[in-house]
């Protein structure tokens, strides 16, 4: 089972899902990062502050975990050997709670503001929700993401 990031948008949420993938024993985490958050900044200082931030916000996950950046991410999709699964915000995708998830599953988490863009869900083998039950229609990613490993990694 492997995780792919989406173009997140917040250092802060995707920090945590390194973290938590770390948390959870992957070695790596693909991110496509359209919004340049691994991007290091010029100056000396700001690359010195984002190390240390690296390092905190991920309570040192980075040091255990290998961030594989995409470049391209449709290519990368079409030659991934196993199962793309989309987690989408949408109550017609399979639930959560009766989804097979397998060992192959490439599981990818969408960005904040706007999920999956069309192109990448058209590659998709399926498509998982978690069903809402109040009146606030989505998770943040990072929630999500912790809910989505837990149960995928539990049942395969
Ligand atoms: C804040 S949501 C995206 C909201 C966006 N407006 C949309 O409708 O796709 C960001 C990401 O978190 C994940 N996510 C959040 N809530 C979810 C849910 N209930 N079921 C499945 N994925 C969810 C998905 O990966 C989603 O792309």
């Amino acid at each position: 089972m492997e995780l792919l990031l989406y173009a997140p948008q917040y250092r802060p949420n995707m920090s945590s899902m390194i973290r938590s993938a770390e948390f959870f024993g992957f070695s790596r985490i693909y991110i496509y990062d359209h919004n340049q958050l691994l991007a290091p900044p010029k100056n000396k200082k700001g690359r010195a502050d984002m190390e240390h931030l690296a390092r905190v916000w991920t309570a040192g996950a980075v040091d255990h975990i290998e961030i594989i950046k995409i470049e391209d991410p449709a290519t990368f999709l079409q030659q991934y050997p196993g199962r793309k699964v989309g987690t989408l915000v949408d109550d017609q995708a399979q639930h959560l709670n009766t989804f097979q998830w397998q060992s192959e599953d490439l599981i990818i988490f969408g960005s904040e503001k706007d999920g999956l863009p069309p192109e990448i869900i058209e590659l998709l083998d399926a498509s998982v929700y978690i069903p809402q039950v109040g009146h606030t229609n989505c998770l943040n990613v990072a929630v999500s993401f912790g809910i989505f490993v837990q149960q995928a990694i539990r049942s395969v």
